[in-house]
C-alpha cells in the first residue's frame, strides 16, 4: 500500500508523512514542482536517518496521484479547487483523506475564525469537487497540529476525529491513521460532520495562542467505542 500526500511539502502533509514512514507506511510526498518535493524527501531522509522507515519518495502531484492507493490532501483552502484539478484524473474510486481547514486566513481573515462554504465544509467541496471520479472522501487530520506531527519522536497525544459517507474506506482510513502510535481515529459518522470537525480547528489555534502552546489538541473520553 502507497499513500500519496498531495501539497505534501507543508508543515501538516510532511508531519503526516514522516509519521507514517516511522510507522513503516509507503509513502510518497506531492508538490507542484517534482524539485521541491525530491529536495524535501532527500533531507527527510536524513533527518530520520536513524529510524528503520519505509520507502518515502517525492514526486509532482499528478504522479504521486497516479502512484498511490491512499491519497491525503493538506493544502491550504485556496489551493483545494485548482489542486483537485491538476488530480482528478487520477484518484478513481480511491479514498481520499482531506486536511483542509477553511480558515479565515484564506480572505485575509483571523486564524482563529472559519468561514463558511457553501457545500458545507472543505471535505464535502472536495467531494463535491471530485463528482463523477468515484472517489471516497474522508474528512481527517484537520484536528492535529503540524506541531505535534513534526514532535519527532514524542508520541502524538490526540484523537484523529473522521467523518465520511462510506463505511469501507472510514475502515480504511481509521487502519492507517491507527498506525500512528498515540493517535486513534473516531468515525464521528456521515461527511456532513466534517464542518464540525473542521470547527474545533480555529478554537484549538486560538487555545494554542491564548496559553501559548503549540501542541493543543483533542481527546474523546467516556464512550466506548466498541459499542456501534
Ligand atoms: N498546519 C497545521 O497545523 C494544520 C492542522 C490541521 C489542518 N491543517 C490543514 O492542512 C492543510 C495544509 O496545512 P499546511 O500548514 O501544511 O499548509 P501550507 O504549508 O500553507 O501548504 C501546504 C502545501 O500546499 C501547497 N500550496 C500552498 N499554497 C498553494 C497554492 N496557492 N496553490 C497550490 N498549492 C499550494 C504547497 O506545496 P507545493 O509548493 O510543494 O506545491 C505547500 O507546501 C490546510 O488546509 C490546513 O488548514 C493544517
Amino acid at each position: 500500500m502507497v499513500v500519496s500526500i498531495i501539497g505534501g511539502t507543508g508543515p501538516q502533509g510532511l508531519g503526516i508523512a514522516k509519521r507514517l514512514a516511522i510507522a513503516g507506511v509507503d509513502v510518497i510526498v506531492g508538490s507542484r514542482k517534482e524539485e521541491k518535493a525530491l529536495k524535501i524527501v532527500n533531507e527527510t531522509k536524513e533527518e530520520l536517518k536513524d529510524y528503520d522507515i519505509a520507502s518515502i519518495e517525492g514526486m509532482a502531484n499528478e504522479d504521486a496521484a497516479k502512484a498511490g492507493d491512499i491519497i491525503i490532501m493538506t493544502v491550504p483552502l485556496v489551493a483545494q479547487a485548482p489542486t483537485l484539478k491538476t488530480i482528478k484524473e487520477f484518484v478513481k474510486d480511491k479514498v481520499f483523506l482531506d486536511a483542509t481547514v477553511p480558515l479565515e486566513t484564506a480572505l485575509g481573515g483571523s486564524v482563529k475564525r472559519s468561514i463558511g462554504l457553501c457545500e458545507g465544509s472543505a471535505a464535502e467541496r472536495t467531494q463535491a469537487l471530485l463528482d463523477g471520479t468515484g472517489v471516497k472522501v474522508v474528512a481527517a487530520f484537520n484536528n492535529i497540529s503540524n506541531s505535534q506531527l513534526l514532535n519527532i519522536p514524542e508520541e502524538i497525544d490526540c484523537d484523529c476525529l473522521i467523518a465520511g459517507d462510506d463505511k469501507e474506506a472510514k475502515e480504511i482510513a481509521s487502519e492507517l491513521i491507527n498506525k500512528i502510535p498515540g493517535v486513534k481515529a473516531i468515525d464521528c459518522g456521515p461527511l456532513e460532520r466534517a464542518r464540525q470537525i473542521q470547527e474545533i480547528t480555529p478554537l484549538l489555534i486560538a487555545l494554542n495562542i491564548k496559553y501559548k502552546s503549540h501542541f493543543g489538541g483533542i481527546r474523546i473520553t467516556g464512550i466506548d467505542f466498541d459499542k456501534n
